[in-house]
């Protein structure tokens, strides 16, 4: 049944623009609105459009406030005027789809993080978790087909929701229908590490849209390419624009870099919170002289953080001259917390930090300074302040930190940039481009930056900053809008 209020654009996440605090004491919500390049794509379409964002309950807060609305959207003054749907999917079954298949593996093989001589293991658990997948992404697009209008368009995104294309269709043939994926593509060797007939659910799930989008050409062309490895799809590249057509059914491969959002950063970056945190990080860092190599992050094992921690140490080790010149300032803030291998990388991270500092500290010089506590305005602080940044994924779909520094920086930031990230493809010319496995390459691309002229490298940041700010997410969601029809 179409719902009395349908809307026009519907997007559909896992985790929505919104997310509720529940306080124990008197039973009350707090409602705390997120951020990122989707929250403010949509923006652009404005308060009046009958959009709809569905997405899951992901705390108790949030499952409270599910209840308290009743089956309905909720209150939009919590989400800044966004109409929303949230979900509450049982537990066990959020649990499966969540942590079991879309964390534990398609993360996995996307970022190709598997420790292959012991692990994936496809087993009887792995076949219930893929069972609560099936299940999640099925309500889903049960809620999608009752929100939407006759003929509207819907924009799903990520590997959570790889099934709901395909789903969606066949409830609602009247639909225009988009996947977009945030994260890299595996290749098809290692995208095939997946049980044949998973892999093909995922694949004929996304082909399901009428359009499937992607940061980069090269995610686009891994897609395409798994798409003829595993289903025997025939992929048509005909100049520059990709098809993959597979049982009489044609889906458009679209990309889509998004850019870093330059207005609202310029602006944050400059408010009283974060010149408090500037003025703080200058007296740690200790001195107008000591240069600062900055990195942010959320903890997650494709960032690369323990090997750019290493790359650090072996930059220090190189180059004594650097002692007590430098200092790196490195924010890992946390991430999936509820994964044993998170917790266990976070605190190799930590260890790390601790060893450097123990080797090569003195009384008047700490060389790592790590915070692991999420601090958005400290972020833009260490931004700003950042005479390298360093970005060094394994892989990564787009990076937008690589983005984010050169439009916030006070004085231009040189980078040091994984060939691994879909950024490089924008800003590989402007960047020390780094292999993210060699530890020695990373040292020595860290020790140019630093010795880098200074007006060069201002020349440089302003290209890097034009090139990161070319898609802005408002132009970002409106083209992937224009590109359904
Ligand atoms: C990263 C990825 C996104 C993904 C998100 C999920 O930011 O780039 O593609 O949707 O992680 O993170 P979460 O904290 O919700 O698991």
């Amino acid at each position: 049944m179409v719902a009395s209020h349908a809307a026009r654009v519907l997007v559909a996440s896992n985790r929505g623009p919104v997310t509720y605090a529940l306080h124990k004491e008197d039973g009350s919500l707090t409602a705390k609105r997120g951020g990122g390049g989707l929250v403010s794509g949509l923006s652009a379409i404005g308060p009046d459009a009958d959009a709809v964002w569905v997405c899951a309950a992901l705390s108790e807060g949030d499952r409270a406030a599910v209840e308290r609305a009743a089956g309905e959207r909720l209150d939009p003054a919590d989400s800044g005027g966004q109409h929303v749907r949230m979900l509450d999917i049982p537990e066990e079954i959020f649990t499966g789809a969540y942590n079991g298949i879309a964390n534990s593996v398609l993360w996995f093989i996307h970022h190709l993080l598997f420790q292959t001589p012991l692990e994936p293991i496809f087993d009887e658990d792995f076949r219930s978790d893929w069972a609560a997948y099936e299940a999640y992404n099925a309500a889903f697009a049960d809620a999608l087909a009752e929100e939407a209008a006759e003929g509207a368009a819907v924009l799903i995104q990520d590997y959570h929701l790889t099934l709901v294309p395909k789903l969606l269709r066949a409830r609602r043939p009247d639909l225009r229908i988009g996947h977009f994926s945030h994260t890299p593509w595996a290749p098809p060797d290692y995208f095939r590490i997946l049980p044949d007939d998973v892999a093909a659910d995922v694949l004929t799930g996304i082909l399901g849209s009428d359009r499937a989008a992607f940061l980069t050409r090269r995610w686009a062309d891994a897609f395409a390419d798994s798409c003829a490895a595993v289903l025997g799809a025939s992929v048509i590249r005909d100049a520059g624009a990709l098809t993959v057509t597979y049982k009489g059914r044609t889906t458009r491969i679209g990309v889509h870099g998004l850019g870093a959002d330059a207005d609202f950063l310029r602006e944050r970056s400059r408010q009283p919170d974060v010149e408090e945190r500037l003025a703080d990080l200058r007296d740690a860092v200790g001195g107008p002289d000591v240069k600062v190599i900055v990195r942010v992050d959320r903890t997650e094992l494709s960032k690369n953080i323990v090997r750019g921690l290493l790359a650090y140490g072996q930059l220090l080790r190189d180059h004594s001259q650097w002692h007590g010149r430098v200092v790196h300032v490195a924010f890992a803030y946390p991430s999936r917390q509820d994964l044993s291998v998170y917790v266990e990388y976070t605190d190799e991270v930590q260890q790390v930090a601790e060893e450097i500092n123990e080797e090569f500290g003195t009384p008047g010089w700490k060389p790592v300074l790590l915070h692991v506590r999420d601090d958005f305005a400290r972020s833009l602080a260490a931004y700003r302040l950042a005479d390298v940044a360093l970005v060094n994924p394994i892989r990564d779909g787009m990076n937008l930190v690589a983005k984010e520094v050169p439009v916030v920086s006070d004085e231009g930031v040189a980078l040091v940039l994984s060939r691994e990230a879909g950024a490089y493809e924008e800003l590989g010319n402007d960047s020390f481009v780094v292999n993210p496995y060699d530890l020695r390459a990373t040292a020595r691309a860290l020790h140019e930056a630093l010795t880098l002229p200074l007006h060069e490298r201002a020349e440089r940041s302003k290209r890097l900053a034009a090139a990161a700010t070319a898609l802005p997410p408002q132009q970002w969601f409106l083209d992937q809008l224009a590109a359904l029809g």
